[in-house]
């Protein structure tokens, strides 16, 4: 395979060259890039939110949802607006979810009793539109559920309500409508409508109500200023508007003997007529309900309206669904309706996740690590940026935000679903690589994003590195790039009769989710730009987590290949992304990791390719030079004969050189990542340690640590023994690498058939049960448990837990 990749990069580069002249190409990559623009402008890009809507673009529109139960006035403390793991639901989130149309969203509110519905579309004039629709279950209709809407600007422009706010609230069926007008946009509005004749609104006689402004049953309305980076903390602002209006009623009625309803006093009150960047919209039923709002602008010939929306969302999923079946056909055993719905919220759900992030982080490049103490330190950080980032979320109540090494297992299902979204995101974060080729692992941009992190995990330091899982993307890319030329009926390597395009200016991108596989002229522009970023990340993350071989008198085959990842303390190795997994004590500079070298192989191998793909000989020989000495001090550093496994090394107190063997995992990178010989013995020893049940087994998926380290389940348990998708995914994948064709052929018939046993079985065991815990809770999450399956850890965590998606589309067994 990694054989014709190479042939097929030179192919690529060579039809690219031969197609197109120069100004087709311009012309094309034009028009990718402003359909691109287009399709992706709209979103809900602020994930960490039950429904936050931006635009890829800092300091403009925001708008956003919250809801309560109006029938308690403490429920001001508990109102549903960022996603929050504490709140009582069974599940929530996207069922179906297309970044460039829209999709539905379903909230299954156990605490509040209702299932709430928000259907999101966009079109492609930029308009968009969310219906909004409430079903409380049964015995609780009678309940009163407050919904607010709100809309600010941030940065230059103006939005303004377009009639005027009566103080006691707009009346049964009037619609309100809010216009502005931006730097991106000339001209827009907002229409928020009050929907069918069958909405009840909460009615009270007038004892129950404290004022005449604060009767529930008219839909209120009120602006106020909201200075640039606070239209995020909407819902805060609500609660003191609140607070202030109820205090008012109290201070000016302080011997009532009539409490009012607290559906009344949890009423937004228009105080002073004030009209400012910040709307809320405050609508309060009882029974079911629904209402739309629409965003459309003015210049648009394509608006979309109210009366159409269900219509436009109808046609929205039945194009979702489609795209589906195609992209991720289920393979059995689970190619039924059930498992496809858990496939669809699945992906859809990771794609809902994606979201876009701007503002200032905080990085201490000062301190330095005590090599000696090996304690934590606390980081002092300094603001830098501002930056942005577009990327998917490993789970919208607990990480939502970007993280380096989640984001490659993240990107490997979406990757499958839109190839050029993919190279949007990626894009994006390697944007942020600095100077000095560092990149934070986690991206906390923005006071939205940093409101969500414990202020000690806040500061990032440019000598921390973490597992670059966004160069596996590119292996999978890249084959990807060969299947879609294939397809096209180009014979392999024969480059005489193409299918010729003469002009690629009156291409319709529309639907077209992988022009790069399509047209080589863009990846190769693609790779072009990224190059040169890339190359100074690979030799930052060279340079420093390099491990010693000289001072330790170790002579391997290269003399230059070994690492060890810096910063761990004696409990943790943070960087490494397996926090707590057992490493060698006490921690010395002596240490050599097997996992960080296998990564650096996987790096360069992508490295490689890329270069290959440039045409760039020179830099690929040295890259495959590289890839091959790598492969060589795995085996010769981290190979322990007696333990038959691979293993981090250290020195004792002689210094001299001691393996440091927790299986698990770690043990696995060399083949996870594919960088054992194909037929190599260590394939079988490896099979084995996965496929032994006091060792690596569970009924519920490959477990973190073995059952037989003396470690396993101790203190945090967090990689010491629970069972992780994403390591899973990687093992499937690794199995299919080296036990289908030319490399199948070389395991001798006993390795086969166990890798062939273990691949079919893994597969369905990780699927089953991820399943199994969903149907019962109605989440993903974030580990789960090697002995019983339960889940573990964060929920609503559809970061690498999504992989189940893809693994559901693999084969079924070896061939
Ligand atoms: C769309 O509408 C058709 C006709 O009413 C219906 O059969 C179909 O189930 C709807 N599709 C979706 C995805 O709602
Ligand atoms: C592969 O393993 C599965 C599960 O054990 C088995 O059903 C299947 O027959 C095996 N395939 C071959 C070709 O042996």
């Amino acid at each position: 395979m990694l054989r014709n990749l190479g042939l097929l990069v030179v192919f690529l580069s060579v039809l690219a060259n031969w197609c197109l002249a120069v100004e087709d190409k311009d012309q094309l990559i034009k028009d990718y890039e402003k359909y691109t623009k287009q399709s992706l402008l709209w979103g809900p890009y602020r994930p960490g939110n039950y429904l936050g809507i931006r635009p890829r673009i800092p300091h403009s529109l925001m708008a956003g949802l919250f809801w309560f139960n109006a029938d308690n006035i403490e429920n001001i403390h508990n109102i549903r607006h960022v996603c929050d793991q504490g709140q009582d639901f069974n599940g929530f989130g996207w069922s179906q979810y297309d970044p460039r149309i829209g999709g539905k969203q379903i909230f299954h509110d156990n605490e509040l009793k209702l299932d709430l519905t928000t259907d999101f579309i966009k079109n492609k004039e930029g308009s968009w539109a969310i219906k909004v629709k409430g079903v409380p279950r049964p015995g609780y209709e009678k309940n009163a559920n407050s919904i607010v809407f709100y809309a600010g600007l941030e940065g230059e422009g103006m939005l303004t309500s377009a009639v005027g706010a009566p103080s006691d609230g707009f009346k049964r069926g009037d619609p309100i409508k809010l216009i502005g007008q931006s730097d991106e946009f000339q001209g827009f509005e907002i229409d928020i409508n009050d929907g069918p004749n069958t909405n009840q609104h909460k009615f009270l006689n007038k004892k129950q109500i404290a004022d005449p402004d604060l009767n529930p049953s008219r839909t209120h309305y009120v602006s106020m200023r909201a200075p640039n980076d606070n239209v995020w903390k909407a819902k805060d602002i609500f609660n003191v508007l609140i607070s202030e209006s109820v205090n008012e009623i109290i201070a000016r009625n302080p011997d009532t003997k009539n409490i009012p309803h607290p559906s009344s006093l949890l009423t937004l009150r228009n105080l002073n007529g004030f009209e400012g960047n910040l709307h809320f919209i405050q609508k309060t039923f009882v029974g079911a309900f629904e209402f739309d709002i629409t965003f459309n602008l003015e210049e648009s010939s394509n608006k979309i309206e109210a009366e159409d929306l269900d219509l436009l969302i109808n046609q929205t999923l039945t194009k979702f669904d489609a795209k589906f079946n195609k992209v991720l056909d289920l393979q059995p055993p689970f190619n039924n309706a059930e498992y496809k719905k858990f496939s669809e919220e699945f992906i859809s759900n990771l794609m809902g996740g994606i979201g876009y992030f701007h503002g200032d982080h905080l990085v201490d490049r000062e301190t330095e690590f005590n090599e000696e103490k090996y304690e934590p330190i606390q980081l002092e950080g300094k603001p830098e940026g501002p930056f942005e980032l577009f990327s998917s979320v490993p789970s919208r109540t607990f990480f939502p935000r970007g993280f380096y090494w989640d984001e490659g297992f993240q990107l490997i299902p979406i990757l499958e679903y839109d190839t050029d979204l993919v190279l949007e995101i990626l894009k994006s974060w390697f944007n942020l690589i600095d100077d000095d080729g560092w990149i934070a692992r986690e991206q906390i941009l923005g006071p939205e994003a940093r409101s969500r992190v414990p202020s000690e995990f806040q500061v990032q330091n440019p000598n921390i590195a973490n597992p670059p899982t966004l160069m596996l993307l590119f292996t999978d890319l890249l084959k990807k790039a060969k299947e879609t030329q294939d397809s096209k009926d180009f014979s392999f390597g024969d480059i005489d009769e193409p299918e010729r395009v003469d002009k690629y200016g009156d291409i319709d991108f529309t639907d077209i989710t992988d022009a790069h596989l399509r047209y080589p002229e863009l990846l190769i522009n693609y790779a072009e730009n990224i190059y040169p970023k890339l190359q100074s990340h690979y030799e930052w993350f060279k340079r420093t987590q390099k491990g010693e071989l000289e001072e330790f008198e170790r002579e391997p085959f290269s003399p230059n290949e070994a690492y060890r990842w810096k910063g761990r303390t004696f409990t943790h190795n943070l960087a490494s992304g397996l926090d707590d997994y057992p490493r060698a004590l006490p921690p010395d500079i002596a240490e050599l990791n097997v996992d960080l070298i296998s990564w650096v192989g996987t790096m360069t191998r992508s490295m490689k390719q890329i270069a290959e793909l440039l045409g760039k000989t020179e830099d690929a020989a040295k890259y495959s030079k590289i890839e091959y000495d790598i492969q060589r001090n795995i085996e010769d550093l981290h190979w322990s004969k007696k333990d038959k496994t691979y293993c981090d090394v250290s020195v004792d107190q002689t210094d001299r050189d001691v393996f440091y063997c927790a299986k698990g995992y770690i043990s696995l990178f060399p083949f996870t990542l594919k960088l054992i010989e194909p037929g190599s013995e260590h394939i079988r020893d490896i099979i084995e340690l996965i496929a032994d049940p006091e060792e690596l087994w569970s009924q519920y998926g490959i477990r973190s640590l073995s059952k037989s380290n003396e470690f396993y389940r101790t203190h945090e348990q967090y990689w010491r023994g629970p069972v992780w998708i994403n390591i899973n995914y990687l093992v499937l994948d690794s199995l299919l690498h080296y036990g289908t064709g030319e490399n199948g052929a070389k395991l001798d018939p006993e390795t086969w058939d166990l890798a062939n046993k273990t691949y079919t079985e893994l597969r369905r065991n990780v699927v089953e049960n991820v399943y199994k815990q969903w149907k019962s809770t109605g989440f993903a999450y974030e580990q789960y448990d090697d002995q019983n399956g339960k889940p573990r850890g964060a929920k609503h965590f559809l970061g690498w837990t999504g992989l189940v998606t893809v693994m559901m589309k693999m084969p079924e067994s070896l061939k």
